[in-house]
């Protein structure tokens, strides 16, 4: 086996263990109000903008446990789930039963490599996830090769990434107190290597973080026109505890503010706040 093909091997098997010990808590952090419930929101917005029409065929490879594909599927799109972890799939299967929504397929498949899949047949393709857990460049230019092959031209993915720019400011955050003195390669790595490694399992597995400038040529190379670099969490991702209260106390003030942090999320001096990136771009 070459080293590029151990190299991916190793990281098949991480993210599997990974997704393995926190598949359930994956289901729920979309609805977590600090820990997905904001990106949800914003995200599902921000895709809304440029879906295709009812009926369309939308891949949403690393689609984990269902969120987005179920959402999508209720509205009438002929959605096929990809995902590496056998664990998140079988939770989407149980969603998606309990539901009542149905997936035109729901396939263990790694974004590196669609072969399963035709050129050109999907009308939008989902991408939330496996970007961050490849370590390697080439395999993440090998999803970007993956993503525009399988979409028509005319059609749309949607691609998240992990802000590197997060780094320090998690580092100093009191709240979820990672990092401490002893952890201080980790955050140095992270800062410097673009790598994020947590000291204790189970937190997350380990993942390649960018700085929002990078995300457009990486994705230009392999042929996209960028349409939109969003943040997921708007300007508000540091105060999504105090959101959530707002949300509860004042639910008609939250409808306006909501409205204004998904305008204001591609605003360039806000993207660099984001915890998570929405890159948003067409197949010419
Ligand atoms: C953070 S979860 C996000 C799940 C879902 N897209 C969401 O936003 O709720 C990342 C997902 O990407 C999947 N994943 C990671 N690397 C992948 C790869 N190379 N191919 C396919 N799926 C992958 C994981 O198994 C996991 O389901």
């Amino acid at each position: 086996m070459t080293e590029a093909a151990s190299e991916r091997e190793k990281s098949i098997r991480r993210v599997r263990r990974f997704y393995e010990i926190s598949a359930q808590r994956e289901w729920e952090r979309l609805e977590h109000p600090t820990q997905g419930a904001l990106e949800f929101a914003i995200n599902k917005a921000w895709i809304k903008k440029f879906l295709p029409g009812s009926g369309s065929r939308i891949l949403d490879i690393g689609g984990g446990p269902g969120r987005y594909s179920i959402w999508l599927a209720a509205q009438g799109y002929c959605v096929t789930l990809g995902d590496l972890s056998p664990d998140l799939l079988a939770i989407a299967r149980e969603k998606t039963d309990e539901q009542e929504v149905e997936l035109e397929q729901l396939v263990e498949a790694n974004a590196v490599d669609l072969s399963i899949f035709t050129d050109n047949s999907f009308d939008a393709v989902l991408c939330l996830g496996p970007m961050y857990h490849l370590l390697e460049e080439s395999d993440r230019q090998a999803v970007a090769g993956e993503l525009i092959r399988v979409l028509k031209p005319g059609g749309h993915a949607f691609v998240a990434f992990l802000n590197h720019l997060q780094a320090l400011r998690a580092a100093v955050n009191q709240d979820i107190p990672f990092f401490t003195p002893y952890t201080f390669d980790i955050v140095k790595r992270w800062h410097y290597d673009h790598v994020m490694d947590f000291p204790v399992a189970g937190i997350f597995s380990p993942a390649w973080v960018v700085h929002p400038r990078d995300v457009p040529p990486l994705m230009e190379r392999r042929g996209f026109r960028t349409v939109e670099l969003v943040s997921s969490q708007s300007l508000a991702g540091d105060v999504q505890a105090h959101l959530a209260l707002f949300a509860e106390r004042q639910p008609e003030l939250y409808k306006w503010v909501l409205d204004e942090l998904v305008e204001l999320a591609n605003d360039p001096t806000i993207i660099g706040s984001a915890w998570h990136l929405l890159y948003i771009g067409e197949k010419p």
